[in-house]
């Protein structure tokens, strides 16, 4: 199972692919982890990133892509995936899907989580207090919430075009909505409902 989750910052992206990679036997790739581990390692490209994640901006396409594509190639890899945070502009959906095309190995499904604005701010607010992620700041949640409309909805648009996007409600107990995108996976996928 090749699943893109999508949604918008805070939406439970990351919390669900945690939870569902057990129950699908694929690992969870989330290119914002990637790359907070390279700003942790305080790598050339961690260095490069760093200002951008806490403006909220989109880091570079080539360096994501090279990250992804270097994370893909590892034998976990092979039977599948829950990619969390790519592909996140049009440019990046292209890439993906030239990059899986060369492997025979397109994706299956894109799961969009929907919730509203004001839980989502909420939810970010609960992690900054909790965590203390650099670009949990209330303005950099704004960037992020209008980058992630003007970029990444379009995203969503394109595999609806190819008949692949499913819809999920993410508001709800952890448990509910991770049974509400099992519901959603095609047939034949490994805990498909
Ligand atoms: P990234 O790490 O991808 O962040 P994001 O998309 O903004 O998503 P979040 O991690 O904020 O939220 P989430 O949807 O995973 O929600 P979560 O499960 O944590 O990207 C960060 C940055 O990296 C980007 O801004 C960019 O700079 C860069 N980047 C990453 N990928 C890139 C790419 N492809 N190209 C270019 N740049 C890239 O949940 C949020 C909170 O809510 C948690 O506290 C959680 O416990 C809570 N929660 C979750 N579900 C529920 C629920 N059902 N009920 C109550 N609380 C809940």
């Amino acid at each position: 199972m090749r699943l893109v989750l999508l949604g918008a910052p805070g939406s439970g992206k990351g919390t669900q692919a945690d939870l569902l990679k057990a129950e699908l036997g694929i690992p969870h790739i989330s290119t914002g982890d990637l790359l907070r581990a390279a700003v942790r390692a305080g790598t050339p490209l961690g260095l490069k990133a760093k200002a951008v994640m806490e403006a909220g901006q989109l880091v570079s396409d080539e360096i994501v892509l090279g990250m992804l594509e270097e994370r893909l190639a590892q034998a976990d890899a092979a039977a599948g995936f829950i990619l969390d945070g790519y592909p996140r502009n049009l440019a990046q959906c292209a890439a993906l899907e030239t990059l899986l095309a060369r492997l025979g190995q397109p994706i299956d499904v894109a799961i969009k989580l929907e919730v509203p604005s004001e839980l989502i701010v909420e939810r970010i607010a609960g992690r900054a207090a909790e965590q203390g992620r650099k670009d949990d700041t209330p303005e950099t949640v704004r960037e992020r919430l209008r980058v992630y409309a003007e970029q990444t909805e379009p995203v969503a648009g394109h595999f609806a075009q190819l008949g692949k996007l499913r819809v999920v409600d993410g508001v709800g107990e952890l448990a509910e909505v991770s049974q509400r995108i099992l519901g959603a996976l095609p047939a034949g996928a490994p805990s498909a409902a």
